[in-house]
């Protein structure tokens, strides 16, 4: 993903803030050179002028922790290897995560004996030295990876004829790759996460037969994937994902019989996977990853002879046809994602169950038929499944309860033909089993036809933060249970769960822009509502989800006053209750909530002086529209008599538990019934153009 690349660039260390200490440093050195000058040189090995000099150049740059003046002999210094013999040549300068800044100082091509250079996870800055690869011709492996480092690659004319290893990886390398760079040595070769242009570095005719690694993804290469790539005959690892590359895959691709990772995402590439005979060369391949692309027509027949495929990840293409029969065979397969293709055919004849490794499962937005595949029932590691977007008919049955490790599961948008059937999925309440999905994270079940009432029990999902049953057709009241909500209540039960992973990336639909979530961490623990027939008041034990963030109860039919507990949950940064028949003042204590950034009470009845401080000076006139009673800034009414509205606090109470006892019964009627809601709305096709961005 796109994403990533940012993410990597973020992650590199900032350059240091120049202080008072380096340049104290700096006169010591120069203190220490000035005696290890009259220092007459003897051991075995004891540093060569050139070199010391050249080393003392770049520890200009180098910061406190480089602890260079405890010897005189530069052989000696940390970092630091000279070569046998009394030459004293340095032979390896090995210097990553030291905290250099600076640019690179050109007198580091008098270290002409270098074999091993090392400074990768610095922060240089700058060019490299022009003669950098023409001088150090006895360089074995460069790893300047994790750097600031700029502009275009210095020449190299085929003169560094021993490199065996590169890594130039993120970066802010410019121009093109000399082909020249890669000499017929290389076994190691990444320019990866750099701003590179121009092709890819792959002469038809040279020869590369001691290329096992390469990688080129995260750069701005053109043009198509040259034949010349079937000549690097020892290639297992070939990347070069989220370029601009075009043109369909070179049939000499598939002569890569050690290829374990071929992975092309995000490019323009074209025209079909190739045949039969093709892909079935590649019996090593692990990982074949071409998302978003545009290729077109059927994923090769025979692609379950790819014994060890684990990861077959084809989404956001044009792809025909059905999935394979033969890809069952490919029983290592643990991650199958041909998500928004054109895919066709009846998925109930596809036997998943051979697939034991299976987790991630996505094949949204095709135009699959059939019944929901009743086989992936016995696919015991699967932790998300979408089907959402196909022609799928029939229902979703409780044998997937025993998939004890599904998190993630959306099935919206499908054709249930069987009234019944499609009644009991696409209507109906929340079902019960899912009390038994004690994973689950994050439950939407928005933009459906659930009827009933809010489901209380979904408090006993000890990981659960986050609910969304907006827009459906729920009634009754908000229930006192969900105000128990582990993981919103308790700050111990909230640091446990995990939110760094999940399994799929999904669209939620969040204001007018819907937003890809790839981390659950993104996802702000919240209870979203609106858009139902909810009624009665707030309760007052809402004060108790201490870590929501966001609480949504627009548009349904709450009355009362809104419960002054509101401002015990301090984590709140958006609170919308608008068009509700909320009545009273709004309470001056949730100006106390200091991450509020997002509040509105438009269009309720509400009265009395708008709070002032704190947050609420940053709202505007539109939060609170729709109330007439209201008063105050940002109101144009500039003051206003205090009403005597707000309701006495029996009334309230007696209110309070008359719908305690109405919700018992409610909630012993989902316990007991036999209602089934579900279908996730997560993901949309038109939403999956904006992760390509
Ligand atoms: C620097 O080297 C000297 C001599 O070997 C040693 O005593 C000292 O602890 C070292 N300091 C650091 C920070 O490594
Ligand atoms: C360079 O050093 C880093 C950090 O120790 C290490 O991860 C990396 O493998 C080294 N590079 C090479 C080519 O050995
Ligand atoms: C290339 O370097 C990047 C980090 O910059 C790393 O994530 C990637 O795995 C490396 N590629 C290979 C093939 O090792
Ligand atoms: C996808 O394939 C269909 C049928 O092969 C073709 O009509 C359509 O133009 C293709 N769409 C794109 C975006 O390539
Ligand atoms: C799976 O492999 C076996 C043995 O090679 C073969 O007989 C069978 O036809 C394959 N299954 C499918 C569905 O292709
Ligand atoms: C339902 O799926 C179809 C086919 O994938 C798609 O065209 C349509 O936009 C989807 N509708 C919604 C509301 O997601
Ligand atoms: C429709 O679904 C119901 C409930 O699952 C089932 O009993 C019935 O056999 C199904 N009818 C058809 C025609 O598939
Ligand atoms: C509420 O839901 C109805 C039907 O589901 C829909 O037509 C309406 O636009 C929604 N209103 C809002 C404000 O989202
Ligand atoms: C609100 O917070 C106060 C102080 O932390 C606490 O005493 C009170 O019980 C809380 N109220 C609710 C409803 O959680």
């Amino acid at each position: 993903m796109k994403e990533n690349r940012e993410t990597a660039k973020d992650d590199k260390e900032l350059p240091q803030t120049p202080n008072q200490r380096p340049r104290t440093q700096f006169l010591l050195f120069w203190g220490q050179w000035f005696v290890l000058m009259l220092l007459p040189c003897f051991g075995t090995s004891a540093c060569d002028k050139v070199n010391s000099d050249a080393l003392l150049s770049l520890a200009l740059k180098a910061p406190l922790n480089l602890n260079w003046s405890a010897f005189t002999d530069c052989c000696l210094w940390e970092g630091i290897t000279c070569g046998p013999g009394d030459q004293g040549h340095v032979i390896r300068l090995w210097l990553p995560r030291r905290g250099l800044t600076g640019v690179i100082h050109p007198s580091i091509t008098s270290l002409t004996h270098l074999t091993h250079l090392n400074l990768s996870h610095n922060s240089l800055l700058g060019s490299l030295p022009d003669d950098l690869f023409s001088s150090l011709s006895s360089l074995q492996v460069i790893d300047l990876s994790f750097n600031h480092l700029i502009d275009r690659l210095p020449p190299s004319s085929n003169k560094i004829s021993q490199l065996q290893v590169l890594n130039l990886s993120s970066n802010f390398f410019t121009g093109t790759i000399p082909s020249s760079i890669l000499v017929p040595s290389v076994s190691i070769f990444n320019v990866s996460n750099n701003s590179f242009s121009g092709l890819i570095p792959i002469n038809n005719g040279s020869n590369h037969t001691s290329l096992t690694f390469l990688d080129l993804s995260y750069n701005q290469l053109t043009d198509t994937i040259p034949p010349g790539i079937g000549l690097c005959s020892k290639l297992q690892v070939f990347r070069a994902g989220f370029n601009n590359l075009s043109g369909s895959l070179p049939d000499e691709i598939f002569n890569l019989s050690d290829l374990r990772q071929l992975s092309l995402p995000v490019n323009s590439l074209t025209g079909p996977i190739n045949d039969v005979d093709g892909i079935m060369n590649l019996t090593n391949l692990q990982i074949l990853k071409i998302f978003s692309n545009q290729l077109s027509g059927p994923i090769p027949s025979q692609i379950g002879s790819l014994s060890r495929l684990e990861n077959l990840l084809l989404h956001i293409n044009n792809l025909t046809g059905p999935l394979p029969l033969s890809l069952a065979n490919s029983t290592k397969l643990s991650a199958l994602n041909l998500r928004v293709n054109n895919l066709t055919g009846d998925l109930s004849s596809f036997n998943f169950s051979p697939l034991q490794r299976l987790t991630t499962l996505d094949l949204g937005n095709n135009n699959f038929t059939g019944e929901f595949p009743k086989s992936l029932y016995s696919c015991k590691s699967l932790t998300a499944i979408r089907l959402a977007g196909n022609q799928l008919t029939g229902q979703i049955s409780p044998e997937i309860v025993p998939l004890e490790s599904l998190a993630f599961l959306s099935i919206s948008n499908n054709s249930m033909t069987n009234a019944t059937g499609a009644l009991r999925i696409l209507q109906g309440q929340v079902p019960t089993w899912l009390a038994k999905l004690k994973n689950l994270r994050a439950l939407d079940l928005s933009f459906n036809l659930i009827t009933g009432s809010v489901p209380g029990w979904l408090a006993s999902l000890p990981n659960l933060f986050y609910i969304d049953l907006s827009n459906n057709l729920l009634q009754g009241g908000f229930p006192n249970e969900l105000c128990r909500m582990p993981v919103l209540t308790s700050k111990e039960a909230s640091d446990k769960v995990d939110r760094t992973y999940i399994e799929l990336p999904v669209f939620v639909n969040r204001t007018k822009a819907s937003q890809l979530y790839s981390q659950l961490s993104n996802l702000p623990p919240g209870i979203y509502l609106s858009n139902n027939s909810l009624n009665g008041s707030i309760p007052i034990e809402i004060g108790q989800l201490k870590f929501i963030h966001v609480l949504d109860l627009s548009h349904n039919n709450f009355s009362s006053s809104i419960p002054d507990q509101i401002s015990n949950l301090t984590n709140l940064e958006k609170l919308d209750l608008s068009y509700n028949q909320l009545s009273g003042q709004i309470p001056a204590s949730l100006k106390d909530l200091h991450f509020l950034s997002s509040f509105s009470v438009e269009y309720n009845d509400l009265q009395g002086l708008i709070p002032s401080g704190g947050q609420f000076d940053t709202f505007t006139i539109s939060s609170f529209e729709g109330n007439p009673g209201l008063c105050g800034p940002p109101t144009p009414k500039r003051s206003c008599h205090q009403s005597p509205q707000s309701p006495p606090q029996v009334l309230e109470v007696t209110r309070r538990s008359k719908t305690q006892t109405i919700l018992i019964a409610l909630i012993f009627g989902i316990f007991f019934g036999i209602g089934f809601g579900f279908g996730f709305n997560m993901d949309d096709k038109k939403n999956s153009n904006n992760w390509r961005a």
